[in-house]
C-alpha cells in the first residue's frame, strides 16, 4: 500500500448539508421524501407538504457546521473527503442559463477548508439530488434535454473547481435503478416515475441510455477542461452467488450478474454488452439509441471505477420468493439467504470477503483502477452519558473489511486508488431516511424525529480509525 492510498471518509449532500433551501438552493428530488424505517419505504410526496417530515431537509446541518466538522476530519488524518455537489445548489431549477453564483461559493469555501488540512475532495456530481423541476416538467432522464442540462451542470462546476478537484465520478448507484421492483431508486437516480401500463424494465433501460450518454459527455467535457481529471462512474456492486455448485444454480448467479456489470460494462468499454443487446431484442424493447450517441459512449470512457460494498446476495435456481421491492434482496426474484453469514440489524449481509471477490471480478473484468468509495456499517448507536459511543461492532466490521481490501491489494493484485468508508459523520439513512440507522465515527445528537441538539461527540471508531491512517493500514 503506497503513501498515496487515499483513505477518507464518504458522504453526499443530501445526506449531511441540510440548509435545503438556503443561499438559492432548490429543491431536489430527495427532498420530496419523507421518513421510512426498516421494512417502511419512503414516501415520494407532490409537493412539500407541511404536516409532513422531511428528513433531509435539515439532515445535520453540515451547512452551518462545515468549519467544525471539517476540523474533526482533519484531526481523524482524512487524505480525502468524497462528497457530492447538491445540483440544485448550482442550478436551483435545472434549467437557468447562468448558475447560482451563492451555491458555487458555498463549495469554493468548503474545498478551500478541505484543501487547507490537505484533505482531497473527491466528488460525486450526482448523488440522487436532481432538481424537482426537471423531474417533474421534463419527466427527468426520460427526457433528452436533461443530458444538455446535466453536461451543462458539470461543465460549470468542472470549470470552476478545476484547480480544485481533480477525482470527479458522474452518477452515483447509476446500476441501483436495475431494481425496477422499487420505485425509490428510478426517482432518486433518474428523476422517473413509471405509469400504469408501462413496461418498467423499458423505461429504466432508456433512462439508463440517456443517463449513459450524460456520463460520456461530462467525462469528454471534462478532459477538455483539465486532461488530469480523474473521472470515474460510480456502482453499488452486491455480488450475486451462486446457493450450491449445482450448474443450475451457477449459471443462476451467472445471468443475474449482468445486471450488477450492465451499468460498468458501458461506462468502462464504450459500447452496449451483447447479453444486453440479446435482452432488448427478446423483449422487443424499442430504444431511442441514436449513432451520435453511440460515437459519445465510445469516446467518454472512464477513468476508474467507483463502487459502493455493503452486502452480497445469494441466488437459488429452483425458488420463486414473491419479491416485495426490499433492498436486502438486491431485487432478486430467486434471491434466498445465505446460511454462512450474518446480516446487520436492517438485513445487510455482512460478508467481509465478498469485498475482496468483488475486487477480484471488477479488476479482472476491466483491468483499471477501483476506488472503494463507500462501505461500512449502520448499526444502532447509543450515546453514554459521559458522551461516548462504544462502537465496537462498526470497528470488527471495518476492519474485516479492510483485511480483506488488503489481500485483494497485496495478494491478488488489484489496483485500488483509495478507500473512503460511508457516512464518516452520522447522516441520514439514504433508503429508509432513518438518523438512527449511524454509519459514523462522530456521532450526531438528532433523532428519528429531527429533535435533539445536533452536537458531534467522537465515537470509539474515531481514535481507531486515526490509528489506521496514521499507519497507512498497518495498525487495524
Ligand atoms: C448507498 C448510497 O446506497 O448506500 C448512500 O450511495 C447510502 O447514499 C448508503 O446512504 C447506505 O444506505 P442507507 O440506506 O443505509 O443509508
Amino acid at each position: 500500500m503506497t503513501n498515496e492510498f487515499l483513505w477518507g471518509g464518504a458522504l453526499a449532500a443530501h445526506q449531511f448539508e441540510g440548509g435545503w433551501n438556503a443561499g438559492g438552493k432548490g429543491p431536489s428530488v430527495i427532498d420530496v421524501m419523507t421518513a421510512g424505517a426498516h421494512g417502511v419505504p419512503r414516501e415520494i410526496t407532490e409537493t412539500i407538504e407541511a404536516n409532513k417530515f422531511y428528513p433531509n431537509h435539515e439532515a445535520i446541518d453540515f451547512y452551518h457546521h462545515y468549519k467544525k466538522d471539517v476540523a474533526l476530519f482533519a484531526e481523524m488524518g482524512l487524505k480525502c473527503l468524497r462528497t457530492s455537489i447538491a445540483w440544485t445548489r448550482i442550478f436551483p431549477l435545472g434549467d437557468e442559463e447562468t448558475p447560482n453564483e451563492a451555491g458555487l461559493k458555498f463549495y469554493d469555501d468548503l474545498f478551500d477548508e478541505l484543501l487547507s488540512y490537505n484533505i482531497e475532495p473527491v466528488i460525486t456530481l450526482s448523488h440522487f439530488e436532481m432538481p424537482l423541476h426537471l423531474a417533474r416538467e421534463y419527466g427527468g432522464f426520460r427526457n433528452r434535454k436533461v443530458i444538455d442540462f446535466f453536461e451543462k451542470f458539470a461543465l460549470t462546476v468542472f470549470e470552476r473547481y478545476k484547480n480544485k478537484v481533480k477525482y470527479w465520478m458522474t452518477f452515483n448507484e447509476i446500476n441501483n435503478q436495475m431494481d425496477v421492483n422499487n420505485p425509490i431508486f428510478l426517482w432518486t437516480n433518474s428523476g422517473v416515475k413509471v405509469s400504469e401500463g408501462e413496461d418498467a424494465k423499458e423505461v429504466m433501460y432508456q433512462v439508463a441510455h440517456n443517463e449513459l450518454v450524460a456520463s460520456a459527455k461530462a467525462v469528454i467535457a471534462g478532459k477538455k477542461i483539465n486532461p488530469d481529471f480523474q473521472i470515474g462512474c460510480m456502482v453499488s456492486h452486491v455480488p450475486i452467488y451462486p446457493y450450491s455448485c449445482n450448474p443450475a444454480d451457477i449459471m443462476a448467479a451467472e445471468e443475474a450478474m449482468h445486471q450488477r456489470f450492465f451499468f460498468a460494462d458501458v461506462h468502462v468499454r464504450g459500447y452496449y454488452p451483447r447479453y444486453a443487446l440479446k435482452e432488448f431484442e427478446r423483449a422487443g424493447y424499442s430504444l431511442d439509441i441514436r449513432e451520435e450517441d453511440l460515437a459519445v459512449l465510445a469516446e467518454g470512457t472512464v477513468d476508474y471505477i467507483g463502487l459502493s460494498y455493503y452486502m452480497s446476495t445469494v441466488v437459488k435456481s429452483d425458488v420463486e420468493v414473491n419479491y416485495s421491492g426490499d433492498v436486502v434482496n438486491g431485487g432478486l426474484p430467486n434471491g434466498v439467504e445465505n446460511p454462512y453469514i450474518q446480516s446487520s440489524d436492517w438485513g445487510w449481509a455482512i460478508d467481509p470477503e465478498g469485498l475482496r471477490y468483488t475486487l477480484n471480478r471488477l479488476y479482472d473484468r476491466y483491468q483499471i483502477p477501483l476506488f472503494i468509495v463507500e462501505n461500512g456499517f449502520g448499526a444502532i448507536d447509543v450515546l453514554e452519558e459521559n458522551h461516548q459511543v462504544h462502537d465496537q461492532n462498526r470497528i470488527d466490521y471495518l476492519t474485516k473489511h479492510i483485511k480483506e481490501m488488503q489481500k485483494a491489494m497485496d495478494h491478488d493484485g488489484v489496483e485500488l486508488l483509495g478507500y473512503t468508508p460511508w457516512g464518516i459523520i452520522d447522516v441520514v439513512s439514504f433508503t429508509t431516511g432513518e438518523m438512527k440507522k449511524r454509519y459514523g465515527m462522530i456521532y450526531v445528537d438528532r433523532d428519528n424525529e429531527g429533535q435533539g441538539t445536533m452536537k458531534r461527540y467522537k465515537k470509539d471508531s474515531f481514535a481507531w480509525y486515526q490509528t489506521v491512517i496514521k499507519t497507512n493500514g498497518q495498525q487495524l
